[in-house]
């Protein structure tokens, strides 16, 4: 079982009032940090932000929440591009809405990110200066309107298969922040199905642009689970830690099994001449994802990945005097309120 966040196991880090009246207790060393950690993680109850955690655990939180939150926001680039270009005021309203939902998404990771005692702001800068990363799949252009529902549909049913375990990650505020991401790209999932299926079942014209969507968007969906887990160089540890509990190459393949009776659906080819059901898996095989595209992508090299960034930056800046707003905001209500707690 879970425990709930009230339940701090530990002082805050520097040692609160509460914790200097307390009973004289043995000073706790390294290595009782460790086993105490240890034992939550084998007992799989939850690491809260108070509690003692290893200096690598800390660090990949950080690493892959920032990179997470950098995703939810470069993402909603690909999508906004076709905000003023959708066919009806139905789809343009929940263009937008999807879109919302994903700088809502960057809100709480920046939030959970937080809680490890980074800044946002810091992680912001990392990401600008190209120091962090985002999920390579955003790298890719939008050239139609069925790119809306193909990154709907398999984008988001990606990272919904990727992120529903990531609910029970050891990290508390990780994965409770998870639990609301999923219900949302549920949607965003549904609402991509629907535009495909509508344009699939629509003119010869709109059915090559449903099936050309699929062609570009399949294999860079399947390369968002991250390399074989013989060649990721995190997945052994954060499995060891709580933070993944599912393999890349599990992830994936379960997605390949959903998708496949989807397109069948929506009367769509997966673009994959290899792909057939294994009667002794009991599972799709599938032909080989191009690893050297993504670590070419990853590194910089995608079709977009310069104008992401450069319109990423640009946004923050344009951004600055909302921000500079909101401090001043915030300086007029913390001082109103001491005001009053001194009258
Ligand atoms: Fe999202
Ligand atoms: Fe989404």
């Amino acid at each position: 079982m879970h425990r709930g966040v009230d339940a701090p196991r530990t002082p805050a880090v520097g040692g609160s009032a509460a914790a200097e009246q307390a009973p004289a207790k043995p000073p706790d060393t390294g290595a009782h940090l460790q086993q105490r950690f240890d034992a939550l993680i084998a007992d799989d109850e939850r690491i809260e932000p108070r509690d003692w955690m290893p200096t690598g655990y800390r660090k990949t939180l950080i690493r892959q929440i920032a990179q997470h939150a950098h995703s939810e926001i470069i993402g909603m680039q690909p999508e906004g591009n076709w905000i003023t270009r959708a066919p009806s005021l139905r789809r343009k309203a929940i263009l937008i809405a999807k879109v919302q939902d994903e700088a809502g998404h960057g809100l709480y990771l920046y939030s959970a990110a937080e809680t490890l005692g980074v800044d946002r702001e810091d992680l912001l800068d990392l990401l600008h200066e190209g120091k962090q990363k985002y999920s390579s799949i955003f790298n890719y252009p939008t050239l139609s309107w069925a790119d809306m529902g193909a990154i709907g549909w398999l984008v988001d049913g990606a990272a919904i298969m990727n992120q529903v375990p990531l609910c029970r990650c050891s990290y508390g505020p990780y994965g409770r922040a998870m639990v609301r991401v999923c219900k949302e790209e549920s949607f965003h999932q549904r609402q991509g199905f629907d535009i495909l299926h509508t344009l699939s079942h629509g003119t010869p014209a709109q059915q090559a642009m449903a099936q050309d969507a699929v062609d570009r968007f399949w294999w860079p969906s399947l390369m968002m689970f991250g390399p074989p887990d013989e060649r990721s160089a995190h997945t052994a540890q954060s499995t060891a830690w709580g933070i993944k509990r599912l393999g890349n190459d599990e992830l994936r393949q379960r997605f390949v099994d959903i998708c496949v009776p989807q397109a069948r659906a929506l009367d769509i080819t997966l673009p994959d001449p290899d792909l057939r059901w294994n009667e002794n898996r009991g599972h799709y095989d599938f032909g080989a994802v191009d690893w050297a595209e993504l670590t070419r992508v990853i590194k910089g090299d995608g079709p977009c990945n310069e104008q992401r960034i450069q319109r990423r930056r640009s946004a923050h800046e344009e951004g600055a005097w909302v921000r500079e707003a909101a401090d001043a905001y915030a300086r007029k209500h913390h001082n109103s309120s001491a005001a009053e707690a001194l009258a």
